[in-house]
């Protein structure tokens, strides 16, 4: 199957200009301008960008968490965020604490395996216990399995949160392997006791979901974090970075030319911490972690994103219904589970209140959802570019489409937005993956399993071109 994308305006982090796209066998093979070949298939872009493909490092589908599991699968998950222009997200294969790494990826592999999801997918792999689960040794030939990020939770005491016991060793594990540690830098041991003694003094509303994890906590996790991994020697990846707190270490690391690197995600940008405090138990619909900041926060990340302190933006979906798995009993905050949807409006937020007003370049705009995310998590330069031999995951955006975001029209199986009712403009007219037309005037053309599992190239490495791989 060959594809021809005519005239469009195309944009990578690097670039900006207008020409034709030629894709065949699912790799990007010629661009020019005015190609003449023929083609299965031809796309009119004039009047459109052309982007590759976004990136969504940080979801969790399927995933088992706060007594419950996330209501969107790969089959869902998958499928909302291509409508949202997203081709390759990175899931957390988590491991359940007291067995074994091998035993979370053959988890995670049954899920992709019956799911068939309709983009590519890679897993970081969630470590939760060295003790008597997963050991050193195993977790040191993940990265063989294109597992080559190690993700762990400094947060969540009594589930998921390691000790930094743990965190130092996966550290010097990954410096060793070449994988990158990412963290959820929170204080847990803090946090743990503030949340006790609200809820002790009858606090017990969604509002005080923020005000037992002051920001203060995440800065001084972020800060503890980045220290270890200078001392182990381990690139950093710290995730959904919510507050000035904790974009102040990750300034002074990156100024320091340190190995660290900070995302933050859609919902941090717009949300604030007013949206937790609505009549009822409404607000038990925000609680996600960290939770919505004081609104001064969102021009701190703005800034952070336009000067590089930050240079990823993700979504965190971590989806649940509500009231049904949000509602819990109508009046605990800290029995919710925490997290919240997302996967489909990233890129329609960004462009909208990025690029259109003045925050972002379209080039900036690209490498914060796809270029950067490639680069970190090894896919590049197979993806997060249009270039030829890269992977042919594009996506033909509409600048001016008008939208009015809704849980009515999206995809996801989730039962409400966090950006409900948000008008935005621009959005995606055609997404391939792979060459393969995934979306299409706001249809599903994928067939099921158009995706593939990616094994992902060490932290520096360049992950190859498909055919110069096998060739
Ligand atoms: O509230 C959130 N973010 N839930 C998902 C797990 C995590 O902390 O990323
Ligand atoms: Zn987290
Ligand atoms: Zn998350």
């Amino acid at each position: 199957m060959s594809v021809l994308i005519k005239g469009g305006r195309i944009v990578t982090a690097a670039d900006d200009y207008v020409g034709d796209v030629f894709v065949e066998n699912g790799t990007v093979s010629l661009i020019g301008e005015s190609l003449d070949v023929p083609a299965d298939k031809v796309i009119d872009a004039a009047g459109k960008y052309v982007f590759p493909g976004a990136i969504d490092p940080h979801t969790h589908l399927e995933m088992f968490f706060g007594g419950t599991v996330t209501c969107d699968d790969f089959t869902s998950g998958t499928t909302s965020a291509a409508f949202g222009g997203t081709t390759t997200l990175v899931d957390f294969c988590m491991q359940a604490p007291g067995t074994s790494f091998a035993q979370a990826l053959e988890n995670y592999h049954e899920k992709i395996d019956r799911c068939k999801p309709v983009i590519d997918v890679g897993f970081h792999i969630g470590v939760t216990d060295l003790r008597e689960g997963g050991s050193l040794e195993e977790l040191a030939t993940l990265p063989d399995q294109g597992i080559t990020s190690y993700k762990l939770f400094m947060a969540y005491k009594g589930a998921v949160m390691v000790d930094d016991e743990t965190l130092f060793k996966t550290m010097q594990v990954a410096r060793d392997t070449g994988a990158i540690v990412m963290v959820h830098a929170e204080n847990g041991d803090a946090i743990d006791i503030i949340v006790k003694e609200a809820v002790a003094a009858g606090h017990t509303e969604p509002k005080w979901h923020a005000r037992t994890r002051p920001p203060e906590t995440e800065g001084e996790a972020t800060n503890r974090a980045i220290q270890l991994a200078r001392v182990a020697g381990c690139p950093l990846f710290v995730v959904h970075v919510s507050c000035q707190e904790s974009i102040e270490p990750i300034a002074l690391a990156r100024e320091k030319g340190w190995d660290v690197w900070g995302e933050t995600c859609t919902q941090y940008l717009f949300i604030d911490e007013s949206a937790l405090d609505q009549p009822g138990f409404e607000g038990a619909k925000y609680i996600y972690t960290p939770p919505p900041r004081p609104k001064e926060n969102q021009e701190h990340l703005w800034h952070a994103l336009q000067r590089d302190i930050l240079s990823s933006v993700s979504t965190d979906h971590c989806p649940f219904k509500w009231p049904d798995q949000k509602g819990v009993n109508g009046q605990e905050f800290q029995l919710v589970p925490n997290g919240g949807p997302g996967i489909e409006n990233r890129l329609h937020m960004l462009w909208t209140y990025g690029v259109r007003e003045g925050r972002l370049s379209p080039n900036r705009f690209v490498e914060l959802v796809s270029t950067a995310n490639a680069k970190t998590f090894g896919l590049y330069p197979r993806k997060g570019t249009i270039a030829p031999g890269s992977d042919a995951d594009i996506v033909v955006w509409d600048p001016e489409k008008q939208l009015t975001i809704s849980a009515s029209t999206h995809h996801s199986n989730v039962n409400y937005n966090l950006f409900e009712g948000t008008k935005v403009t621009g959005a995606p007219e055609v997404v391939l993956v792979r060459g393969q037309v995934i979306v299409e005037n706001d249809e599903l053309v994928a067939q099921p399993g158009a995706g593939q599992f990616v094994k992902r190239a060490r932290f520096g490495e360049e992950l190859l071109p498909a055919q110069k791989v096998s060739a």
